[in-house]
């Protein structure tokens, strides 16, 4: 069959389960944010694969000096990168908006993003779970709180929660650290309700958010990949839209909405 016939035929199959499903959610991806400009991470590309993976001690640095890291933060040396410049600049691209008009629809029940540019909610999602956490958002490391780095005062280094006074963090999860416990319960409560799974623009290797998927199709959900290139994921996904995020999502919900 030619692509183009595959791609109409997957975005039928896609469209047919959503519109047969009662609490579908998706795990999603920096393949979503691509078009947004921001960088993926693997795959052609990706940070990683052009200067390779970081060292997973970032969690074990904030921990040994917690004010040294938020005056090497302030005066840029974080936020600098181009990876840093691309997110703050960035818009949410069609994939966003079609999520977001899914969940108005009420096709999709919850996104549970390991994604950290907060553009699914400003393109109006509301159900979301980020467990990479939020860029734009600190963490305290005592009780969890969370707080827009915008509106924390940071005229004493480290910040200090204005809750319990613990020590406060950026709300991404850093390498090594463990993942916020209310994020991790929320994404298992969802991937336990769920009667059909989106993977959209991930490559499926990180986990525990590539279980989630797994997990699912385990208890008898269909799983539905949407990624221009093969992930683990591909062999036991039930449709592969084998296309970007800004093209499949819009076609799906178009074809829900000429359907409805
Ligand atoms: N539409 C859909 N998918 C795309 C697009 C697109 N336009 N462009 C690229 N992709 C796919 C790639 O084929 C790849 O499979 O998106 C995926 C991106 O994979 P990664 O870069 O590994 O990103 P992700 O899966 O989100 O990584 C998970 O790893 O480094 C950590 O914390 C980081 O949250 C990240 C986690």
């Amino acid at each position: 069959m030619t692509a183009a016939v595959d791609f109409d035929q997957a975005i039928h199959d896609a469209a047919r389960l959503l519109r047969r499903s009662t609490h579908a959610i998706a795990l999603v991806g920096a393949g979503l944010s691509a078009e947004s400009g921001i960088p993926t991470y693997r795959g052609t590309g990706g940070l990683w694969t052009k200067f390779g993976e970081p060292t997973i001690d970032g969690w074990d640095l904030f921990l040994t000096d917690p004010a040294l890291w938020w005056r090497e933060a302030l005066d840029g040396r974080h936020a600098e990168s181009a990876f840093a410049k691309a997110i703050d600049s960035a818009s949410p691209n069609p994939g966003h908006h079609a999520l977001a008009e899914l969940e108005h629809m009420g096709r999709l029940a919850h996104i549970i993003t390991q994604n950290i540019d907060d553009l699914h909610r400003k393109a109006g999602s509301r159900h979301i779970t980020e467990i990479h956490g939020n860029r734009f958002l600190v963490r305290c490391t005592n009780c969890g709180g969370r707080d827009r780095l915008s509106t924390i005062s940071l005229d004493r280094i480290p910040p200090l929660c204005p809750e319990c006074g613990g020590i406060l963090k950026n709300d991404t999860v850093m390498f090594g650290e463990p993942i916020p416990q209310d994020a991790l319960h929320e994404c298992y409560r969802q991937t336990s309700m769920t009667d059909l799974f989106l993977s959209i623009g991930t490559s499926a290797v990180v986990y525990p958010a590539a279980d989630f998927p797994v997990m699912a199709k385990r208890r008898g959900a269909p799983l539905i990949e949407i990624n221009p290139e093969e992930t683990p994921l591909s062999e036991i996904a039930d449709v592969v839209i084998r296309a970007s995020a800004g093209q499949a999502l819009p076609a799906v919900v178009e074809l829900l909405h000429q359907e409805l």
